[in-house]
């Protein structure tokens, strides 16, 4: 299949997902007897629930069935640890997809002793998108039935258990928590998806009401509301948007080809699902990684956090992504962001520059791209780009820097100005140098602030030339130390 090929499938199938997610939601789904009363009724219940072992996580050889106290023992499930349930979401093959297993090996990797129970609904998640959404009610009910009943029959607290749910499994676990009899301890929605839930009442889908603590990652909002395969607004204690949400890198097509070359055509459907299911490595990450916390951080808007302005950790302001996440529970939602690298571990270094350009003339240049070099104890990071929308002169400029590796402490700062792409003699004639003599630099990792200093009490940077340095300042002058 050539790369034309694939495209047009990819593209047609990307189409189809838009469609059926525009028409409206089938009806005629069974809405008869009440929640009460299906509590007790077991018979109906078609979910699955698969209790995986730490030796084999990748394969169902165990199912507690709801009502039957036997297949809890047959199971071996241990009623004095936690329990991790794992939902999954709408599916076109009708099978499990290969995150399953991995989430499930990584919670067993980091808790060794819980308990992993995969939700299985495929037959219903298989089904026409707005069936498979309208479905996810039935499911949060059975889900929650089987927690009432383990909590009724064996005396297992609400407070073990943990559901982590990936797109419209985000919704069924939102709807199993609202339902419970007792409020569940967390769930954590992976990329709750947006299409029929956007705009949905909070009983029909995931809301901070439905745990004590819930925590979202939002990895693929893109478009508008209605047609964003996640959804955009903050659904949760805490919402993570992990690259300001909308995508992640590495998911673009370029990337996609290249991983198809290598690992086969039967990898496609990773191209269209790559940022939605990212929301999942980035979990399995923070619990395979837990000594490296990925950490977010509270901002009004993403292009805020692109200034470098939002790396505080005061009063809550900063967390850890994922699993060791810290509970928080805001008057409001508050709506949190990071950078990562494009594979795991995801974990990149954050810094805010701030640094003053003095000049002799009025000018303003947008777009402008600069080249930023770290050095610290550790490691250095060099060539980070970065393009600032605006400069003038005898401003204050700020913007965000990541590093994909630990430096250390800083020592060193350097910075070029680059010439456009397209070189043009009126620009090298009227572009003025910025004089330049403090470069201030916070890390978020650290919350250090450290100032640095030009070697001359200035230097003067010009558009194309080459790299300038800046020094840790001696401290000999107050000023150094000021903070940001
Ligand atoms: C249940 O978990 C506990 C740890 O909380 C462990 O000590 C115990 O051995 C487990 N029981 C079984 C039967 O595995
Ligand atoms: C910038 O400020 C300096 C004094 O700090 C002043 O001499 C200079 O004229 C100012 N530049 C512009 C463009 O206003
Ligand atoms: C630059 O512009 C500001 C107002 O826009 C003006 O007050 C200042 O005098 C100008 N400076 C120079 C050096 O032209």
């Amino acid at each position: 299949m050539g790369k034309r090929a694939l495209l047009v499938a990819l593209c047609v199938w990307s189409y189809c997902l838009a469609a059926l997610c525009r028409e409206s939601p089938a009806s005629g789904i069974s809405q008869s007897s009440s929640i009460a009363e299906k509590k007790r009724d077991f018979s109906g219940i078609k979910s699955k629930f698969s209790l995986r072992t730490s030796k084999n996580p990748y394969e169902d050889t165990c199912y507690i069935v709801p009502g039957q106290e036997a297949s809890v023992a047959q199971c071996n499930f241990n009623l004095t640890t936690k329990t991790f349930m794992v939902i999954h979401g709408w599916t076109v093959t009708g099978m499990f997809e290969s995150w399953v297993s991995k989430l499930v090996k990584a919670l067993y990797t980091r808790e060794p002793y819980s308990n992993v129970i995969v939700v299985d609904w495929l037959s219903r998640a298989s089904l026409h998108y707005p069936v498979a959404a309208a479905y996810t009610k039935v499911v949060g009910e059975e889900v929650a039935t089987l927690i009432d009943w383990m909590e009724e029959q064996f005396g297992y607290s609400v407070d073990k258990i943990h559901l982590l749910g990936y797109s419209l499994g985000a919704h069924v676990a939102g709807v199993a928590g609202s339902l419970t009899s007792n409020k569940i301890n967390r769930i954590t929605g992976l990329d709750p998806a947006g299409p029929h839930f956007e705009y949905a009442d909070a009983s029909l889908r995931l809301s901070p009401d439905d745990a004590v603590f819930v925590d979202v990652l939002h990895t693929y909002t893109r478009g508008t509301p209605d047609r964003s395969i996640g959804i955009q607004k903050p659904v949760g204690h805490i919402d993570i948007y992990p690259n300001g949400g909308g995508f992640q890198p590495g998911c673009n097509i370029g990337d996609a080809l290249r991983m198809i070359a290598e690992k086969g055509i039967h990898n496609a459907d990773q191209l269209v699902k790559c940022s939605h299911e990212r929301s999942i490595h980035l979990f399995i990450d923070s619990l395979l990684y837990g000594e490296k916390p990925i950490m977010a951080y509270r901002c009004n808007s993403k292009e805020a956090f692109e200034r470098g302005l939002c790396l505080s950790c005061r009063k809550n302001r900063c967390n850890n992504l994922g699993y060791q996440i810290k509970r928080v529970r805001n008057k409001r939602n508050s709506k949190m962001y990071l950078k990562t690298r494009a594979q795991m571990p995801y974990k990149v270094f954050h810094y805010q520059v701030k640094i003053h350009f003095f000049g002799n003339t009025n000018f303003t240049k947008k777009n402008q791209a600069f080249l930023v070099s770290l050095h610290g104890t550790k490691d250095e990071s060099n060539n980070i780009a970065v393009i600032l929308p605006e400069i003038s002169a005898n401003k204050t400029h700020s913007f965000l820097i990541c590093s994909e590796t630990d430096i250390g402490d800083l020592l060193i700062v350097k910075l070029r100005w680059e010439s456009d792409s397209f070189f043009t003699w009126s620009d090298w004639w009227n572009t003025p140098e910025l004089r330049i003599r403090k470069v201030r630099v916070k890390a978020g990792e650290t919350q250090k602030k450290v100032v640095f200093c030009a070697p001359e009490g200035f230097s003067d940077l010009k558009k194309g030339g080459d790299f300038v340095e800046f020094m840790r300042c001696l401290g000999k002058h107050p000023n150094d130390i000021e903070s940001l």
